[in-house]
């Protein structure tokens, strides 16, 4: 098992399968990509999740843009999800696209899901995202739990004065659905005007739900807190801003979709290009050494930000 130089390992890999995305959202970080110009292809990013599986990395999880646009997103899943090591193959979706899918990703291997809702009032999920798609959102959640993806988890980006007065109504949504709640706080990547405008601490939810839960677990990833309510509500939040617990317990690399390396999400000034080499036909051993390189290259945002 590979640990970068602050001693942490290295267990997940976050991969981008596409820019592209059937939705605007106004928050959106786009996983901290700029300007990405291409994509892997699935024999690509195999190749580079085999050499990091061959580190210790067990856990895969796809994502975009939206990584239901990418038209072999079964095969990626069947593939990623065959390589020896990797014990568990997830995707963060919009949704729109997973009613009609769900079912063969299950088949092809996908153990679970994350899907992106912010709001359950049409109106409001049409303002943040930009389109009318909140149906089909919900279709895809019935849909991905009914096949059995497991747990279905619903991200709420909590944003102030447009959705954060829906907490509960969200809350009471997933536990009749049987689904997880994450409620994520807002990451400023570039855009100040957005973060300035709706960026809310989790705080005082926090306050509220140790007052209100019958248990409380703290997730190893990122030292989440979950909060079990009564009645059977499941609630984790995720606090990734100014949160030195949250990098100092981060065990995640990335791969962008344009073959990138990506030691954090927040820093774009210690990428490894990946996608040159396997254009060329590199051997494990040389991918190997990438992958190791962009594991030194980890360092917790809260140092880089203190500097
Ligand atoms: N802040 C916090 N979370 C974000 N996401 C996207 N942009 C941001 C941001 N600026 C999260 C959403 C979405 C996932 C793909 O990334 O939770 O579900």
């Amino acid at each position: 098992m590979v640990c970068d130089k602050v001693g942490r390992p290295i267990r997940d890999i976050r991969v981008s399968l596409t820019h592209r995305c059937n939705l605007k959202c106004i928050y959106c970080h786009g996983e901290g990509e700029r300007h990405p110009v291409g994509e892997l292809g699935v024999s690509e990013i195999e190749r580079v999740v085999a050499v990091a599986a061959g580190e210790g990395v067990r856990r895969v999880k796809l994502t975009g843009g939206e990584p239901l646009l990418r038209r072999d997103v079964f095969e990626v899943v069947g593939r990623l999800s065959s390589i020896p090591g990797i014990e568990e193959v997830s995707m963060t979706t919009n949704a729109t696209l997973l009613a009609d899918m769900a079912g063969e990703l299950k088949e092809a291997g996908l153990k679970r899901v994350n899907v992106s809702l912010d709001s359950l009032v049409p109106e409001r999920y049409k303002e943040i995202t930009g389109f009318d798609k909140l149906d089909s959102v919900l279709r895809g959640i019935d849909e991905a739990v009914r096949v059995g993806l497991s747990p279905v988890k619903i991200n709420m980006v909590l944003l102030k004065d447009l959705n954060d007065d829906e907490f509960w109504d969200l809350a009471r949504f997933s536990r009749e659905k049987g689904v997880i709640l994450q409620v994520i706080e807002l990451v400023d990547l570039g855009d100040n005007s957005i973060f300035q405008r709706y960026h809310a601490g989790v705080e005082p939810l926090e306050s509220e739900l140790q007052r209100q839960a019958e248990r409380i677990v703290t997730r190893s990833m990122h030292k989440r807190k979950k909060y079990f309510l009564p009645g059977g509500a499941e609630v984790e939040i995720v606090k990734p801003v100014h949160n030195s617990d949250f990098c100092s317990n981060c065990t995640r690399i990335r791969l962008t979709s344009d073959g990138k390396l990506k030691p954090c999400l927040m820093r774009n000034d210690n990428l490894v290009d990946v996608a040159e080499p396997l254009r060329k036909g590199s051997d494990p051993k040389t991918l190997r050494e990438l992958f190791l390189k962009a594991v030194e290259l980890r360092e917790p945002y809260y140092r880089a930000e203190d500097e």
